[in-house]
């Protein structure tokens, strides 16, 4: 479907859509308590890249030129006579502000975009934010998005409470949906994250002094990677593909493509925590290694170098370890393997979407996946 020169710009595609994201989201995160709302609202203000909620928000389009599963249930939001906005939330917990107040979007637009897939979006966005606030406090970091992170504006013990606050309102709005399967998908996401994040901590298989290199090492690095940050995606658009009653074949399709493209982008981010400085980032380069953490090309520079078992195994804290692993990844071509693996993922991504017929969001979707990899950030 890849229209050789022709300059396809996801965003384009969904604009309209993603024009509202980031307002209907601070509206999901309001409070009646002022230095709540402040911290709740903390990481929406800084232009993050909304990968997600654009990836679903294609998906969404994408999937709605498929064949469908005529006996799928339809969800609330979707009905004609529904008129439930993200607002309607805020009437219950602060009723002090008159729902007039907000403008929104027209929730019913020529679009093939459905309301509940728009929710889908900004309850996307909400789960990985309510990570960085967590991950931010697990990893000690001191920023975020090119600015001072949450827990170093306003303490660990409100970016905790904030982040709860911000799975507290997605929860509310995925309940909202009315779509059972869709509900046990994204809860069951908020569940993997955690697990991923605890495979991080532990970081290796086994715990030895001096390990060897295996596959299962690698396997292991793996599976922590799909929870920590490919389910979302991959869920996410399987949600996406479930809300347009799109059938089995392309459930399944739209499950892959995320999966496949969630790999790719850890990788890559993985990737440019050697290659980047922390300017580039707007957060702190080489901090894997400062955490303990072997990352794909560390494993990959492993694999030859078996020096690098030590340093492993004491988690880089003796004096000068980061150094010398930074050191010896940077001589090996783990770096060269980390990108030809998140090729290899991104490449899966697209052939995914094999069965879907062509339009303008399957493109989008297609160089979503090409841009995975060509990003500096
Ligand atoms: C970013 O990784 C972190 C994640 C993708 C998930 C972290 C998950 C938790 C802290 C568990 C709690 C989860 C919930 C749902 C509140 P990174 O540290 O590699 O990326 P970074 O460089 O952007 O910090
Ligand atoms: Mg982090
Ligand atoms: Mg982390």
């Amino acid at each position: 479907a890849t229209k050789g020169d022709m300059h396809i710009d996801p965003l384009r595609t969904v604009a309209k859509e993603m024009k509202f994201l980031t307002g209907n989201i601070r509206q999901l995160l309001g409070s009646g308590h002022p230095s709540l709302d402040r911290v709740a609202k903390y990481y929406t203000q800084a232009e993050g890249k909304h990968v997600r909620p654009l990836i679903v928000l294609l998906m969404s389009r994408a999937t709605a030129l498929c064949p469908k599963n005529e006996s799928a249930p339809a969800s609330a939001h979707d009905s004609i006579n529904s008129s439930i906005s993200p607002l309607d939330i805020l009437s219950d917990v602060n009723p002090s502000k008159p729902l007039s107040g907000y403008s929104s979007e027209p929730e019913f637009s020529e679009s093939d975009i459905l309301p509940s897939q728009r929710r889908l979006a900004e309850i996307t966005e909400l789960i990985h934010t309510a990570s960085l606030l967590h991950d931010d406090v697990v990893d000690h970091s001191v920023s975020r998005r090119g600015s001072p992170s949450a827990n170093f504006e306003f303490g660990n013990k409100m970016a905790v409470l904030a982040g709860d606050f911000l799975l507290g309102r997605a929860s509310v709005a995925l309940a909202r949906l009315r779509n059972a399967e869709v509900i046990e998908l994204l809860a069951t996401v908020i569940a993997n994250l955690v697990e991923g994040e605890f495979m991080q901590l532990k970081n290796t298989a086994r715990d030895e002094r001096n390990p060897a290199y295996s596959e299962e090492i690698f396997n292991y690095y793996l599976q922590k990677t799909y929870l920590k940050t490919a389910s979302l995606i991959s869920k996410s658009c399987r949600a996406a593909a479930l809300l347009g009653r799109a059938d089995a074949i392309t459930v399944d399709a739209a499950y892959a493509y995320g999966r496949n493209l969630g790999l790719a982008f850890q990788l890559v981010d993985d990737m440019l925590d050697y290659t980047k400085s922390g300017k580039d980032l707007g957060k702190p380069a080489g901090a894997d290694l400062e955490l303990g953490l072997a990352t794909a090309p560390l494993l990959f520079a492993w694999k030859t170098t078996p020096e690098l078992g030590s340093l492993v195994g004491r988690k880089f804290e003796q004096e000068g370890d980061v150094q010398r692993a930074r050191e010896l990844v940077i001589q090996s071509n783990g770096i060269e393997q980390t990108r030809a693996l998140a090729e290899d993922y991104s490449q899966r991504a697209i052939s995914a979407l094999d069965t879907f017929p062509d339009s303008e969001a399957k493109d989008g979707l297609i160089d979503m996946a090409m841009k995975t990899l060509k990003r500096q950030k």
